[in-house]
């Protein structure tokens, strides 16, 4: 038996101007994480893909040809040069589906890493990225590559899209609650509803984006510096231009304000959008209240995390 695992993520900041060739930060989020578990099987059986929280079991060799489970799998064995073994690959995920959190990237990156294992073979973070964005362009359609980068180095990443990959170190740590709007975000829509926008008031968008790329720098610098105040203000920054880019809704504001009212320092949707997540930067002692607020304001649940 072989087993290997990748943990959630979340973007810090700039998500959607990240698409348009600007920075963003985002972290892994190691509370929740997907797991691929692979035991042999005796000859001639092939490869089964259990997927147990989706009550879902398919053979290899019967999986339709855009079957992510199925694509991660060919694509990781072409790589590796080995045929289906006969085997069970099981994938097991505390990570919320559609919720921004990665769940995609995650369960492709412990399939990727637990074949490798399989073979006695090792895959670099920058080799098991490439293989998770070939599964990532199936959900999403024209993906910035950040959810597949962040988890597959399981480390704090600065990202320009075809650019720039700097992992670095946070100068502090960083209490942050998640909070689940309960609402799903489809990425390919709200990146679609964007990108007509774009195209209709292409100069209102790219200031938006470039207001949202020197956030990014600074942020990163906050971040590094260990100074929260700061990062908090920023991430309240970002918010206010991402609803301007039209990707918040009534439900994420309430959210937001929420937070904010019951003492965050920091408040933000993290993702797509529209639905999924909030994301909020607390201080000592208001983590608890924030929670509360958070829940009282209608998150579905709230996961605490710390980023350092
Ligand atoms: O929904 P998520 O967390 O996978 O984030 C999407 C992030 C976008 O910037 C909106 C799209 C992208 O490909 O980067």
């Amino acid at each position: 038996m072989v087993s290997a695992s990748a943990p959630g993520k979340i973007i810090l900041f700039g998500e959607h101007a990240v698409v348009y060739g600007r920075p963003a930060v985002a972290v892994p989020v190691t509370q929740v994480s997907a797991t691929a578990r692979i035991d042999p099987t005796p000859a001639g059986e092939g490869l089964a893909l259990v997927a147990t929280d989706l009550d879902r079991r398919v053979n290899l060799a019967q999986a339709s040809p855009d079957d992510p489970l199925a694509v991660i799998v060919r694509e990781t064995l072409a790589h590796l040069g080995q045929s289906p073994p006969d085997a069970v690959l099981t994938i097991r995920s505390t990570i919320p589906i559609a919720g921004g959190l990665g769940s995609g990237a995650a369960v492709s990156t412990a399939i990727a890493r637990a074949l490798a294992g399989f073979f006695g073979q090792r895959l670099s973070p920058a080799e098991t990225s490439q293989l998770v964005y070939e599964v990532e362009k199936i959900h999403h359609g024209t993906p910035s590559g950040i959810d597949n980068t962040v988890i597959a180095y399981g480390q704090p990443v600065y990202f320009v899209r075809e650019k720039t990959l700097e992992t670095f170190s946070l100068g502090g740590a960083f209490p942050l609650l998640i909070a689940d709007s309960g609402v799903p975000s489809p990425t390919r829509e709200v990146v679609g509803a964007v990108r007509e926008g774009w195209s209709g008031a292409p100069e209102r968008y790219e200031e938006l984006f470039d207001q949202v790329g020197e956030v990014v720098d600074r942020a990163r610098e906050a971040l590094e510096d260990g100074q929260v105040k700061a990062v908090g203000a920023l991430m309240t920054r970002n918010q206010a231009l991402l609803g301007e880019m039209g990707v918040s809704s009534p439900m994420l504001d309430e959210l937001v304000a929420a937070a904010l009212e019951a003492g965050a320092l920091g408040a933000k949707l993290s993702g797509a959008g529209r639905g999924g997540n909030v994301i909020a930067l607390v201080g000592p002692g208001t983590s608890q209240i924030v929670e509360d607020a958070l829940i009282a304001a209608g998150a579905r649940y709230v996961i605490p995390t710390v980023v350092e």
